[in-house]
């Protein structure tokens, strides 16, 4: 066996690393997209990185690409076929089945989650291997406040981090009743087209993912494809009516675009995909909808359900694109720098006072000098530098400097702790 150099590693194709400081814009944004579904009542779950692979070649479709082409697998040493994650609510759901939730007598299960998925996508900007979603799931009940509810949250969290430039895009996808013949109606359509070998087969296992190809070959052949939205049935059409209707109650401005299908099969009635123009060709930063049968899918009773997931890594690359700068709290507050051996010790006690207070606070550790720990003083962001020598500790005392004002003034060493909080009011 070769051992290879370390130096030589570099993160796996398609990821990066989430390094100081843009990573608390990461976990800022994380944050901010999850609260307004805490606040709505969902709670949060937490599910394996990998299942099996079954659970999503079931729920997610057997025909779609992130079962054929994305899903990472392997078999275990025991004979078990897993796959990392691609998505999350196949398993979300499979948890809520296993558990019981949907028994416990309070429908909807409201779930949030948050976490990596893994796909094998082709990479480039916005699209990765290995990437962050955070999700929202309302589990066993139809009605169309829950689908309503959902957009709005998404709304409200994009809203929340600043972001200003999205859109929603709205469609139905019908149900087991009017999409039958829908697909079939599609299908002759599709097949009177010149289409590649691999896109006939399509037609006949999965006719709607046609449309949303993205060769211009194949789109400038679909004008006059026939659309969902002339097929729906009556119930579906009442039930979309109401989504739209509530929508625009709650003030949140939405698209109708009748060709959006998504890539996940599960879907029923209403989707809709959150989408940004400052991001190229990888515009849609959230997406999610409707999905009454997965349950049955992966073995489960009917639960008629609706949610979403947000993608963590766009919505940091649209916050860019439309220059919204976080204003994020500093990292630090207090930075201590000791002059000398004593000082060293009388510091590290204030600081871990400091910090049992609540107060965040960080140390020139390595006995450093003057002027360095001034300079690391300074790029931690800390508001107040406290600086020791031995003269100062002979009266008994610390400098805290006001690294803004250039202020400073001695404090008592057993009043750190009162006199900082003081000044951070
Ligand atoms: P999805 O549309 O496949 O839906 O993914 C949701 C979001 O995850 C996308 O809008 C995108 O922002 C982000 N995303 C997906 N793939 C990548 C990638 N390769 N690189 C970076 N970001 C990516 C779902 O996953 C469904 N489970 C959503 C859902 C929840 N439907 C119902 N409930």
């Amino acid at each position: 066996m070769t051992t290879a150099d370390v130096s030589t590693f570099q993160a796996p194709k398609g990821t990066y690393d989430l390094l100081p400081p843009d990573s608390a814009v990461y976990l800022a944004v994380r944050e901010a997209i999850a609260a307004p579904a805490r606040r709505a009542g969902y709670g949060y779950v937490e599910t394996p990185g990998f299942e099996s692979v079954e659970l999503f070649s079931r729920g997610v479709g057997e025909s779609t690409d992130i079962v054929t082409k994305e899903m990472y697998t392997l078999t275990t040493k025991g004979g078990d076929q897993l796959a990392l994650r691609p998505e999350g609510t196949a398993s979300v759901l499979r948890a809520a089945l296993e558990a019981n939730l949907h028994k416990a007598g309070n429908l909807p299960v409201k779930l949030w989650y948050s976490g990596s998925y893994y796909r094998y996508e082709r990479p480039q900007a916005g699209r990765y291997r290995h990437f962050s979603q955070v999700g929202a799931e309302a589990i066993g009940t139809e009605d169309p406040m829950l689908d309503a509810e959902l957009v709005i949250l998404a709304d409200e969290a994009y809203r929340s981090l600043g972001l200003r430039g999205h859109r929603v895009l709205l469609n139905s996808l019908g149900d087991r009743e009017c999409r039958p013949a829908y697909r079939s109606a599609l299908q002759d359509f599709l097949r009177g087209l010149d289409l590649d070998e691999d896109t006939r087969r399509r037609i006949e296992i999965n006719p709607l993912r046609v449309l949303d190809d993205k060769r211009e070959s194949v789109q400038r052949q679909l004008d006059a494809a026939p659309l969902i939205s002339d097929h729906l049935c009556e119930t579906c059409k009442a039930y979309h009516e109401q989504v739209r209707e509530l929508l625009t109650a709650a003030g949140v401005a939405y698209e109708e675009d009748p060709r959006l299908v998504r890539g996940l099969d599960y879907y029923t009635r209403t989707t809709f995909e959150f989408v940004h123009d400052g991001l190229g060709s990888q515009s849609a930063i959230g997406g999610g909808g409707r999905y009454d049968g997965l349950s049955e899918m992966i073995g489960g009773p009917s639960l008629p359900s609706v949610g979403w997931a947000v993608g963590v890594d766009r919505t940091v690359l649209a916050l860019r694109a439309e220059g919204v700068d976080l204003a994020l709290p500093a990292a630090t507050d207090v930075y201590a720098v000791p002059l000398g051996e004593d000082a060293r010790r009388a510091l590290f006690t204030a600081v871990t006072e400091l910090r049992r207070a609540g107060v965040a606070a960080d140390f020139a550790y390595g006995g450093k000098g003057m002027k360095n720990a001034m300079k690391s003083a300074n790029r931690s962001g800390a508001r107040f530098a406290l600086v020791a020598g031995d003269r100062d500790l002979a009266e008994g005392v610390v400098q805290l400097k006001d690294l803004e004002s250039g202020e400073q003034a001695p404090v008592a060493l057993d009043a750190v702790v009162a006199a900082v909080k003081e000044r951070m009011a």
